[in-house]
């Protein structure tokens, strides 16, 4: 299946407590953050775009870290993670597109493959991971309640989905202004489309803090 890749890489990666983008962090294999991550879509055939959205001040500097491959393209980014995903879906030309955090390098492959293979039958999906940690609903400093923990899963990237019902998703939260935490929220709220979930690897951390760095 043939697929566009939206990688966002355009925020400032501030709780890293790094003085630059945290993208450009090099891990232990010598290849920065942003090239990991762009590497594993660059290596599967079916991967035919990936846009990268970044600050229009980092393109510059993106374009002279990563290998030329005809299949990249740029956007730029937006205030918010989700402009930035909006920004990106304008290039995006395939019917399906994979939405991925470039703060994610440690997506494996047959995570990838477990994600085609979900869309051949689902228009959403997203890797998740079942929390292992009590998870409690707190209201003004008081828990309210607790949810079943086998209910509870933590959400990550990739998410995927068929593109012309994550436009429209987009547009709408666009007109409404209304922020979601994560693109298969807005396909909640905007859609009656059901998200699939696709078993993850609690590997594919999203570096954040700087206990992440390694
Ligand atoms: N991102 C983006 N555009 C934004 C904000 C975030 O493309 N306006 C990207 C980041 O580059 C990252 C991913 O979305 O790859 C996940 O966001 P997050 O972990 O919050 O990264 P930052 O916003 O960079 O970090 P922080 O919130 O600590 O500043
Ligand atoms: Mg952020």
């Amino acid at each position: 299946m043939n697929y566009s890749t939206i990688l966002l890489a355009a925020g400032k990666g501030s709780r890293t407590h790094l003085s630059y983008n945290k993208v450009f962090y090099k891990l232990d294999s010598g290849k920065t953050v942003l090239e990991t991550s762009l590497d594993l879509f660059l290596n599967d055939p079916d991967c035919r775009e990936v846009v990268i959205v970044c600050a229009e001040h980092e393109i510059d500097a993106m374009k002279q870290l990563i290998t030329p491959d005809a299949r990249i393209r740029f956007a730029t980014g937006g205030e918010t993670r989700q402009d930035s995903v909006a920004n990106g879906l304008k290039e995006v030309r395939n019917s399906y597109v994979f939405i991925h955090d470039a703060a994610r390098p440690y997506l494996k492959k047959e995570s990838l493959a477990d994600l085609k293979d979900a869309l051949q039958h689902e228009d959403a999906c997203l890797l998740m991971i079942p929390s292992i940690d009590t998870v409690k609903l707190v209201e003004n400093g008081y828990v309210v309640r607790t949810p079943r923990r086998d209910d509870v899963f933590r959400a990550q990237t990739p998410q995927c989905f068929k593109t012309s019902l994550i436009r429209s998703c987009h547009e709408q939260a666009a007109l409404d202004r209304r922020q979601a935490t994560d693109d298969a929220q807005l396909v909640e709220w905007y859609s009656d489309v059901p998200v699939r979930v696709v078993t993850g690897d609690e590997a594919n951390i999203k570096i954040t803090i700087p206990a992440d760095l390694k």
